[in-house]
């Protein structure tokens, strides 16, 4: 595999459950991958089984939650990877503050918004949370029973519910390009 020097940033996907962040960061961390670059991918399901542990979805779990990936993505970004964190990341406040944190160390944060219609992901149900949140088995449920505040300003939108992976995947690496973050 190739090696490069490479300057760091942090792709922040967001967006309600099985809107498509692990598919699309898993794509990209794939592709970054394949061209010699220097990448990790925080996954929220992931993170929950090892460095977020024992958290539950409070609103203070989550933000806490999202303190450490953002902190772990920050150190990571820059030391020149080129970190992707899929998390639901419900909270504006907590994921400002990411960034925030980012932008005083100079690390480029591009927030990606996973959208797609909450009828649609019920619909489609991956993990068959959805039809179980909805018979009131899951109390605070992103969507459901727990707020979702979607980004104001997000860096990209990616239509999950209409655009195809490959379709979302191109969308953010000509993003990329274009801003000079990759090659
Ligand atoms: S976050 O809110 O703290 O960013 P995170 O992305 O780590 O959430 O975890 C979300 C995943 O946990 C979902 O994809 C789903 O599989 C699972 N999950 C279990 N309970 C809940 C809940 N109450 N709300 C949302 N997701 C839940």
């Amino acid at each position: 595999m190739q090696e490069r020097a490479h300057r760091g940033f942090t792709l922040w996907f967001t967006g309600l459950s099985g809107a498509g962040k692990s598919t699309l960061s898993s794509r990209l961390y794939a592709l970054f991958r394949e061209r010699g670059y220097h990448t990790e991918l925080l996954d929220g399901d992931e993170v929950r089984t090892h460095l977020s542990k024992g958290l539950g979805f409070s609103k203070e779990d989550r933000d806490i939650n999202i303190d450490r990936i953002g902190y772990v993505a920050r150190l990571l970004a820059r030391n020149g990877v080129l970190v992707l964190t899929a998390a639901i990341s419900p909270y504006r406040d907590a994921r400002d503050a990411v960034r925030d944190a980012h932008e005083k160390d100079s690390i480029p944060f591009i927030e990606v918004y996973a959208e797609a219609a909450l009828d649609a992901l019920a619909e489609r149900d991956v993990k068959g949370l959805y039809k179980r949140a909805l018979a009131g088995e899951i109390p605070h449920f992103t969507g459901v029973s727990d707020p979702y505040e979607p980004p104001t300003h997000p860096e990209l939108t990616v239509r999950t519910d209409r655009d195809s992976v490959d379709q979302s995947a191109d969308q953010i690496l000509t993003y990329l390009q274009r801003q000079g973050l990759i090659g």
